[in-house]
């Protein structure tokens, strides 16, 4: 049995309660983050943190806890449950309020609540096969840069991928590809790196950040610039990143068959040198 974090208590996760009035269950009107936990330690917390801030903020939600206690609840979450290598689920939701479509008053206290899992992140099946992508019709709000819990569209998508055979799906807009249902999407050719550019129409990845600058550190070149569903189709090597995924070497796009159906070299080194680099940020 889990211990969760719910408003400053940790409560047994069968006897933890949100009010059915909190605006996170009637409007989706909550954000989160992802981090990623090895050693028993966070990964990238700092930036977490920061992204967290800026989605509140350009939600217009009220004032919130310190970014202190943010990382004492991580880390008691973290030890009370004993994961070494998982994740922690951080959701930040503007309150309970009557519904009404206006947003309440700024004063309304936020809903906080995290859980952790145990998931392997570093040796998996996954990361070794790596995983076939499907492109699907991006039907998001214009608003993705926002990590807002609204991820109805993009769970449609990935259950549509696995229904017609493949992992996941690489979301499109005007035959460019936007990113994965849950991931940044990648491709190599030659020694340049396409990822595409972070706008208001994709997530700007915690790890994306991070990849870009080992990547450059192993003298690729990387540019963010969008790229057509053709070009990913004819890449050399193709992966996603998050902080669930690494770097996760993409095998197959649509029907083209990648790097002769194996995770790429380039993207193994990557993964490699990601993971090496994720453990000096460990907190
Ligand atoms: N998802 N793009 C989307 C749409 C995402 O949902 C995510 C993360 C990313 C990668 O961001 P990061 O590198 O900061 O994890 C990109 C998390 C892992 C999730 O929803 O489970």
């Amino acid at each position: 049995m889990r211990t969760v974090y719910v408003n400053g208590e940790y409560v047994n996760e069968q006897e933890a309660k949100v009010s059915i009035f909190d605006r996170a269950f009637l409007f989706s009107d909550a954000v989160y983050e992802v981090t990623s936990v090895l050693r028993g330690k966070l990964v990238d917390f700092d930036n977490h943190m920061k992204r967290l801030q800026r989605s509140m903020k350009e939600l217009h939600f009220g004032p919130t806890i310190k970014e202190k206690e943010f990382l004492e609840f991580h880390r008691k979450l973290v030890s009370l449950n004993k994961i070494e290598e998982g994740i922690v689920y951080l959701q930040v939701s503007r309150g309970v309020a009557e519904r009404d479509f206006a947003f309440p008053s700024s004063n309304t206290e936020l809903t906080i609540t995290a859980f952790t899992q145990n998931k392997k992140l570093i040796d998996n099946d996954v990361a070794k096969k790596g995983i076939t992508v499907v492109t699907i019709d991006d039907l998001r709000w214009k608003r993705c840069d926002i990590k807002t819990i609204q991820l109805l569209y993009p769970s449609m998508a990935k259950t549509e991928a696995m229904k017609q055979g493949f992992d996941d799906a690489w979301m499109t807009q005007n035959g460019f590809v936007m990113e994965g249902t849950s991931n940044n999407a990648w491709i190599i050719k030659g020694k340049n790196i396409y990822t595409r550019e972070a706008d208001n129409l994709i997530l700007n990845g915690i790890t994306r950040q991070a990849v870009t600058k080992v990547a450059e550190q192993l003298n690729y070149k990387v540019i963010n610039k969008h790229f057509t569903i053709q070009e990913a189709e004819n890449a050399d090597e193709a992966f996603i990143t998050s902080a669930t995924a690494f770097v996760t070497g993409v095998i197959k796009i649509n029907d083209s068959r990648i790097s002769q159906g194996k995770p790429g070299k380039f993207t193994q080194l990557l993964r490699e040198a990601y993971i090496n680099q994720a453990i000096e940020t460990l907190k």
